[in-house]
């Protein structure tokens, strides 16, 4: 069990450049010295600069909540991969369930997105899940299968290894419910299952799942002592720099206890 811990806030549409700033200097602190998880934050895109300067020098790494699949043209309002590389971006959010259900992305955007984002050298958090009505009618498997499927089509073992999926259940997106670890687990078991079938035993043993729901400081270790989670997507939880390092010292935690 060598996967390293990666825990990732996702900022969504919070945080101007002055307060992300703020935040990632009052964090640099709380984590210095941390090398037992990979440590992301995920601005909105005119936050990325302030945010990337403030975190130079330090453990904190930074990623996008979003890239276009282009490398350049006339697509009013996005930007490529390489724009995000160029402003010193390490990792990229694709396919978040927000952008599922309010933007149109589909499995085959997702995928395309995917593959633009890994050429450009970009490090991929891929987010997978199932709505409440699709648990209760016993189709997340089935979900889950067809989200990964897609997403990841023709990307290679190699590239796969290096990509983070992120299983966020929609239920449990800022709504305060969590999934149990229990059924966390179960759900990524899954996951690590259907990855074994799309690639190798041993790729799948490799890819790091984050969970993403209603993650807290408080039930971090719970979820992350839990033998295929292997992190998580946080997003109310990483707003404040001391619940989001508690947050990562806890997840820290559970992973040592496994
Ligand atoms: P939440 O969001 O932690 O506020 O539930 C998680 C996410 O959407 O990534």
């Amino acid at each position: 069990m060598a996967r390293k811990v990666i825990i990732a806030g996702n900022w969504k549409m919070n945080k101007t450049a002055a307060e992300g700033k703020a935040l990632v200097e009052e964090l640099k602190p709380l984590v210095a010295g941390v090398t037992a998880a990979d440590i992301v934050v995920c601005p909105p895109f005119t936050t990325l600069g302030a945010v990337i300067e403030a975190a130079k020098g330090s453990n904190i790494k930074v990623g996008a909540q979003n890239v276009h699949w282009e490398k350049s043209g006339a697509f009013t309002g996005e930007i490529s991969a390489d724009m995000l590389v160029e402003a010193g971006v390490e990792y990229v959010i694709i396919g978040h369930s927000e952008r599922r259900q309010y933007f149109g992305e589909t499995d085959e955007t997702v995928n395309k997105r995917v593959k633009a984002a890994i050429a450009a050298g970009l490090k991929v958090i891929m987010c997978v899940g199932e709505t409440l009505e699709e648990r209760e009618s016993n189709k997340t498997q089935a979900v889950l299968d067809a989200q990964l499927e897609g997403g990841l089509a023709g990307i290679s073992a190699a590239d796969a290894e290096g990509i983070v999926i992120a299983y966020e259940p929609v239920w449990a997106i800022g709504t305060g419910k969590t999934a149990t670890p229990d059924v966390a687990e179960e759900t990524q078991a899954g996951i690590r299952a259907k990855l074994a079938a799309l690639y190798s035993k041993e790729v799948a043993e490799n890819i790091r799942i984050q969970y993403g729901g209603s993650m807290k400081a408080d039930n971090a270790e719970a979820l992350v002592s839990k033998k295929d989670i292997d992190g998580g997507l946080i997003g109310g939880a990483a707003l404040k720099a001391g619940s989001f390092a508690e947050l990562i010292a806890n997840g820290i935690k559970g992973a040592q206890s496994k």
